[in-house]
């Protein structure tokens, strides 16, 4: 039993699409969000940057004492050594396993798409790991990196136009490809999940990384012994690296029916 915060950060707000999750399967516990919003986005920077960004999201969520910390972040989780990973002081898990684990698992044609942002798709991180669990696997990988500017200023109410054209614009090789199952290989990404879904068919499954992350950190939360054991009252502390003002109504966006918690911004560059 530990009753210390799980951590979870993000480069902006995609990665409370993971919070939203994780309240939902354990309502007890408190969690720390991190979200980079001075910096965000990480997936068009370079390796080394999003590295050092990652050290000091980490760094800071250490600060506030959790006890297993959440990359909710596609970008971060392609990009930080998982050497590094494996010496933090609490155990750490990022999105790219367990979305790779349901994709394999929701494939019938063995066609997977994935889409990211350009340094996921750079990394190779999903492609990877399927076709370890998948060898005979087709996998299409699309970078989409104009969806997280979208997302983060609000462009993603049903039939925008201009998401719409882009949407085509990015997931139309995919849809040719046959893709049965698609990756949304960014937390971002869900919000857009009911025009990407329009546009992919209902006979595509897709595969939102935020949320089968939440479901798998929690199971690991058990199977350590971690969880706190209450079964309802669990706190949240949101961070931001910029201003918070319009962070309640994104938030809420986001978070639906567990909006709620403490928002300060502080800074994050040491
Ligand atoms: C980004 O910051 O570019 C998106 C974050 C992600 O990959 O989930």
């Amino acid at each position: 039993m530990d009753t210390r915060p799980i951590g979870v950060f993000d480069s902006g707000l995609g990665g409370l699409t993971a919070v939203r999750q994780l309240r939902r399967v354990l309502p007890g516990e408190d969690i720390v969000y991190f979200g980079d919003t001075g910096r965000v986005p990480y997936g068009s920077r370079g390796r080394d940057i999003i590295v050092q960004y990652a050290r000091q999201d980490i760094r800071f969520l250490l600060q506030q004492d959790v006890k297993f910390i959440i990359a909710a972040c596609g970008t971060v989780s392609s990009t930080y050594p998982p050497e590094e990973a494996a010496r933090l002081p609490v155990p750490f898990t990022g999105v790219v396993g367990a979305t790779a684990r349901a994709a394999v698992d929701a494939t019938r044609n063995r066609k997977i798409g994935i889409i990211g942002t350009a340094a996921t798709v750079r990394s190779g991180s999903y492609a990877a790991i399927i076709r370890d669990m998948m060898p005979d696997v087709q996998i299409f990988a699309r970078a989409c990196p104009m969806f997280v500017p979208l997302v983060e200023n609000g462009y993603f109410n049903d039939g925008n136009p201009v998401t719409k054209l882009i949407i085509a614009e990015y997931l139309q090789e995919l849809k040719d490809a046959g893709v049965d199952t698609l990756i949304l290989g960014c937390t971002h990404y869900p919000l857009l999940k009911k025009m990407i879904g329009d546009f992919m068919g209902d006979e595509v499954h897709l595969v939102d990384s935020g949320k089968v992350t939440a479901q798998a950190a929690a199971a690991a939360l058990d199977d350590l012994g971690l969880l706190n054991g209450k079964k309802t009252g669990g706190t949240a502390r949101y961070f931001v690296s910029d201003t918070p003002d319009n962070f309640d109504e994104l938030a809420h966006t986001f978070l639906g029916e567990y909006a709620g918690g403490t928002v300060e911004r502080i800074a994050i560059e040491t």
